[in-house]
């Protein structure tokens, strides 16, 4: 996959190219990673990108010609133009999927009040990463474009990603390492007894006690089946799924 970020702050994505997951999806070829300065498509003498609103008000506003010349510069067939932006829709695991089918995606980064909203005819969707507002579209491009990439076949094992948060319409279960006592907080027994099929579970018990408490609406869409919906009405009468007692 080609990912290139259009912004006037190419120096902000340095690291985010370069480290961990990221970084070894970029540098294995797994993501082309291109960041392309808008400015640099500004022609006046001064290369501005930004002008006073029509009709007034605060602050500044993208002009039309140099954002879309930038993303005119890097447009091909398979390419998805996506307008980083607070009133876009919000983004989630379900569309981090969806964007995984592209071969090329482009972020455009506002910075300033926003952008010329003629530019919006060169963008095939905006999207939000959540109901506040950043100092511009950086940070959120970086967010989308981490975890797209992560669910690139080769990125990181499959088994990591078939169990997180959201991919099955729960959160993800509790987890534990060693060592299996840490100043007087123990790792629960379960956990401990190889016994795989009580782990399983264990763990979608907790998954769905989590859910219900964090986070409500996401429980509200979540349709259970029948092992769950036991496993739920265990929880509360009291029963946790605990190791079998040995006879
Ligand atoms: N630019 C500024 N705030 C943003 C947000 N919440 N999501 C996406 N882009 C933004």
């Amino acid at each position: 996959m080609r990912i290139t970020f259009l912004t006037l702050f190419p120096e902000m994505y340095d690291r985010f190219m370069s480290t961990s997951i990221i970084g070894r999806a970029h540098d294995n070829g797994l993501a082309r990673i291109d960041t392309v300065q808008i400015r640099d498509f500004a022609h006046d003498r001064y290369h501005h990108v930004d002008d006073t609103p029509f009709g007034g008000g605060a602050g500044m506003v993208m002009k039309p010609q140099p954002v879309i010349d930038a993303i005119c510069s890097v447009k091909d067939e398979g390419s998805h133009v996506i307008l980083m932006d607070p009133s876009g829709s919000v983004y989630d695991q379900k569309k981090a999927h969806e964007l995984t089918g592209y071969s090329h995606l482009i972020f455009l980064c506002g910075h300033y009040e926003g952008i010329d909203e003629r530019v919006k005819a060169y963008v095939d969707e905006s999207l939000s990463i959540g109901d506040y507002v950043l100092t511009g579209g950086e940070l959120a491009s970086m967010v989308i474009a981490d975890s797209v990439i992560r669910l690139l076949d080769g990125a990181i094992t499959a088994d990591s990603a078939a169990d997180e948060s959201f991919e099955h319409g729960l959160l993800e279960y509790p987890q534990y390492t060693h060592p299996a006592d840490y100043q007087g907080m123990k790792v629960p027994d379960i956990l401990l007894s190889g016994h795989h099929e009580m782990i399983r579970r264990w763990r979608l018990q907790q998954a769905l006690v989590k859910t219900r408490e964090k986070r409500p609406d996401l429980f509200a869409g979540y349709v259970m089946n029948a092992e769950e919906e036991k496993l739920l009405s265990m929880w509360d009468e009291g029963i946790e799924v605990k190791v079998p007692e040995k006879k």
